[in-house]
């Protein structure tokens, strides 16, 4: 019998790679959702003002900014999620389905907390001034619960996908081990720090163009302290979260994250400070367009990093650090009955046993070593290199500085991705020949004859007539 991978068909995505289309779907995502979330509270806290401090006007305030959550952040929101769900199964199979093996009552339980999340908008916009204020004030304090318990239900999800922690998990398999992981509670902070302060900001867009002088100094200011304690919890949080991360990511997090994207967010930090500092004190003038602009800097220079870096962090995993990026088990995980295939592919290869490889691909021979090379290369590496020279995410002609040597290239394969010398990249136990096609493939990448092999033969079907006209 010969034993076969468990990996699926390969999406590749020219260009930008999987790992980009889920980074921009997702980024768009964690700002609709966290400034839902975010807006709950302050929904339920200005509210609770309006009815204690008996000033109706910011009532008027909490219709117009509900009705504004609802067009965006709700339906932005709700357009993203299964965005999301698309793009990571056909990305991440494996990585999606050891998470589902997982988690499935988490997510189940979260959709119910949304649920009742989109319902309670919908109540909040709607029965203003239509029922008893004590009625309405248990509604907003449910609803900003409910939203939060969406977000806890996530974060263990989130955080697992870093690591576990410990090895507790690995041979229990118990949800409750892979939920609380080390990551966890610290990962919660940050998200809930962050869902403040960016709801800070986008209160501003509606509280700008309030009509009352008064109503709008005064919701002003509360934008603006809410945004500052946000800020200031979130500074704490990532310290703490930091202490959390595995080795790697910290190493990964110094060396490439910070020299990358720390100027970016330290020059974000400041601009978001003075914002909040200027609006609280001269609420006046704040703009309705410094608001957006303010909102839109969170989300290019806030979460696209912050996205980008913990999935830069992760690797070379995508999950419970046993689930490399490029879908190969790294090892065996005696809880889930998940065995590691770095032996058979160590014994076999990857043609031999990956289902959804072209029969005439199954053998390298001179005549198809070519092909057999541009496959393996994007089976094993696409995940987290463009493939073309001009790609956006880390182009391997480039990694390997343009060289049009096979042999040159081939050592590195040999050595460092062999024996999973680095630490970001997967273990990589090829067998001999194809190294060697992997090796020729990116020379001919570097030589500019990618042409000759523009035509698409990723694993995508077993059917040999899919790579028929490519030589
Ligand atoms: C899990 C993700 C991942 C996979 C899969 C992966 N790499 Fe990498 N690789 C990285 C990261 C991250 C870097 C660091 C790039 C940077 O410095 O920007 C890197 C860097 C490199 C470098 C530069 C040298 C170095 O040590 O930084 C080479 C060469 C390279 N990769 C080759 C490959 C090849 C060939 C494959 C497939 C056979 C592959 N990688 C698969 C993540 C990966």
């Amino acid at each position: 019998m010969l034993e076969m991978l468990g990996l699926y068909p390969q999406w590749y995505v020219p260009g930008i790679g999987t790992a980009w289309v889920m980074g921009i779907i997702g980024t768009i995502h964690v700002l609709a959702s966290h400034t839902s979330v975010g807006a709950a509270w302050l929904f339920a806290l200005l509210a609770q003002k309006s009815v204690s401090e008996n000033k109706p006007e910011i009532m008027v305030y909490l219709k117009k900014y509900g009705m504004f959550l609802l067009v965006f952040s709700y339906i932005i929101g709700s357009i993203t999620g299964p965005g999301i769900w698309y793009s990571v199964t056909v990305a991440s199979p494996r990585g999606i389905s050891g998470l589902i093996h997982n988690f499935v009552w988490l997510w189940a339980s979260e959709w119910v907390f949304f649920f009742v999340e989109v319902l309670g908008v919908y109540a909040m916009v709607y029965l203003i001034g239509k029922i008893d204020n004590k009625t309405y004030l248990k509604l907003a304090w449910s609803f900003a619960v409910a939203s939060w318990a969406t977000m806890i239900l996530i974060v263990p999800i989130l955080s697992f996908m870093m690591w576990p922690g410990n090895d507790h998990w690995y041979n229990t398999g118990s949800t409750f081990d892979a939920a609380f992981n080390l990551n966890f509670f610290a990962h919660l902070g940050i998200r809930t720090a962050f869902m403040f302060a960016v709801a800070g900001a986008v209160g501003g867009i509606i509280a700008a163009t309030l009509k009352d002088r008064e109503t709008r100094i005064e919701i002003t200011r509360f934008l603006s302290k809410m945004g500052l304690a946000g800020m200031f919890l979130m500074l704490v949080m990532f310290m703490w979260y930091t202490a959390t991360l595995p080795p790697t990511a910290r190493l990964i997090m110094e060396t490439q994250m910070m020299p990358k994207y720390g100027s970016t967010l330290g020059a974000l930090l400041i601009a978001t400070l003075l914002y909040f500092l200027l609006t609280a004190w001269k609420p006046m003038q704040l703009r309705q367009s410094i608001a957006v602009v303010m909102t839109l800097a969170i989300g290019l220079f806030g979460l696209w990093p912050e996205e980008r870096s913990r999935e830069s962090m992760r690797k070379p995993y995508v999950a419970g650090q046993y689930i490399y990026s490029n879908q190969f088990f790294s090892r065996d995980v005696p809880g889930k009955g998940v065995l590691s295939d770095m032996p058979l592919i160590e014994a076999k290869g990857v043609l031999a046993t990956h289902y959804f490889v072209p029969d005439d691909l199954r053998k390298i021979t001179p005549e198809n070593q070519l092909r057999a090379g541009e496959l393996l290369t994007k089976v094993m590496c696409a995940n987290c290199h463009s493939v073309g020279p001009k790609g956006a995410l880390r182009p391997l002609p480039a990694m390997f500085g343009f060289s049009t040597e096979p042999k040159m290239i081939q050592a590195y394969l040999d050595g460092a991705l062999y024996y999973g010398k680095v630490p970001y990249m997967p273990r990589m136990p090829l067998p001999e020949d194809e190294r060697a096609a992997i090796a020729v493939y990116i020379a001919a990448l570097s030589a500019g004859q990618s042409s000759v092999v523009t035509a698409n033969v990723s694993a995508q079907s077993s059917n040999p007539s899919h790579t028929k006209g490519v030589n």
